[in-house]
């Protein structure tokens, strides 16, 4: 019994770590500073520009620039911003942000950013599709698509695609470019018609336990107001993580 539980475990802990590590990187003392380039302040190189109230306020309150700025200050890797225009915004059908939960609102910030530094040149040579900051605990994968001619890269969501412009900054850790387009992550915005039409609740592939107690967990059929499935499976983690803590101690 303990034989086999210790392993998932600890596969369980280390998916825990694995999310709480976005939140709580700067707080690991495992990194051994890797030349602190001076705090990097996002929204203040976007609000120097002035056109990007929209996303900043966006980066303000879903708490990504923090969280941004604590990781550019022990990353090795540094980051990579699609900073969409308050035109961007305001070219999007009313509602289209508000309509989104707070984690929704998160993830869409989050689909803006890259895990990693990228010149214009290195966004040529990328293998698509490219992961971004946003994940999904559903199985979606929230990657962008970059193409290029000559020197011009454009990125594609699958859903938006637009041209990159103008490189606010270019300096590692943090590039920052200007995109005319709200990049709309298909995860939220794909093929799914949030209205009318009550699709079948896609409860498949729980392949026959159909009484367990993870049934209780599946949202009431009907409205499909999204972002549920997250929150769930956030908190079976959770939960599970401190089950084998006492598990083990
Ligand atoms: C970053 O810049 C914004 C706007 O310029 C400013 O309000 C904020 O205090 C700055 N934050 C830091 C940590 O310097
Ligand atoms: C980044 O690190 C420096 C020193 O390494 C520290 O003074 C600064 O407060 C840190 N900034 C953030 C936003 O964590
Ligand atoms: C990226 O391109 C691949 C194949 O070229 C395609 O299958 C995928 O849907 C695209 N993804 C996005 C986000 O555009
Ligand atoms: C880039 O996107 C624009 C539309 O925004 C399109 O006209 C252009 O053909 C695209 N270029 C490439 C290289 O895909
Ligand atoms: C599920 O199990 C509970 C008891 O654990 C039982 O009362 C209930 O009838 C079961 N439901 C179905 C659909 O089998
Ligand atoms: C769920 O949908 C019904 C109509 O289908 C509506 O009356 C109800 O207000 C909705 N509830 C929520 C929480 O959206």
């Amino acid at each position: 019994m303990a034989a086999t539980s210790v392993p998932i475990c600890l596969t369980t802990l280390l998916l825990l770590l694995l999310l709480l590590s976005l939140n709580t990187q700067a707080q690991t003392p495992s990194a051994p500073a890797p030349a602190p380039p001076g705090p990097v302040n996002l929204t203040g190189i976007l609000d120097k520009n002035g056109q990007f109230t929209t996303f900043i306020r966006l980066l303000t309150s879903t708490q990504v620039a923090n969280q941004v700025e604590n990781q550019l200050n022990s990353s090795t890797e540094g980051m990579t911003v699609f900073a969409p225009t308050d035109n961007a915004f305001n070219n999007l059908k009313a509602g289209t942000i508000n309509d989104l939960t707070i984690q929704q609102q998160v993830q869409l910030v989050l689909y803006h950013i890259l895990p990693k530094f990228y010149t214009l040149n290195n966004l040529l040579l990328v293998s698509n599709p490219v992961r971004t900051q946003a994940t999904g605990q559903d199985g979606g994968v929230f990657g962008l698509n970059f193409t290029g001619q000559g020197n011009q890269v454009n990125v594609s969501s699958g859903i938006v695609e637009t041209q990159i412009n103008n490189a606010l900054r270019q300096d590692f850790p943090l590039a920052v470019y200007q995109v005319d387009k709200v990049l709309l992550p298909e995860e939220l915005f794909g093929v799914k018609a949030p209205t009318a039409a009550p699709a079948p609740p896609t409860k498949t592939s729980s392949g026959g336990s159909t009484n367990s107690t993870v049934a209780a967990s599946q949202p009431a059929p009907g409205n499909g107001s999204g972002g549920r499935n997250s929150n769930v499976a956030l908190g079976f983690v959770l939960g599970l993580g401190l089950a084998c803590m006492g598990v083990l101690s």
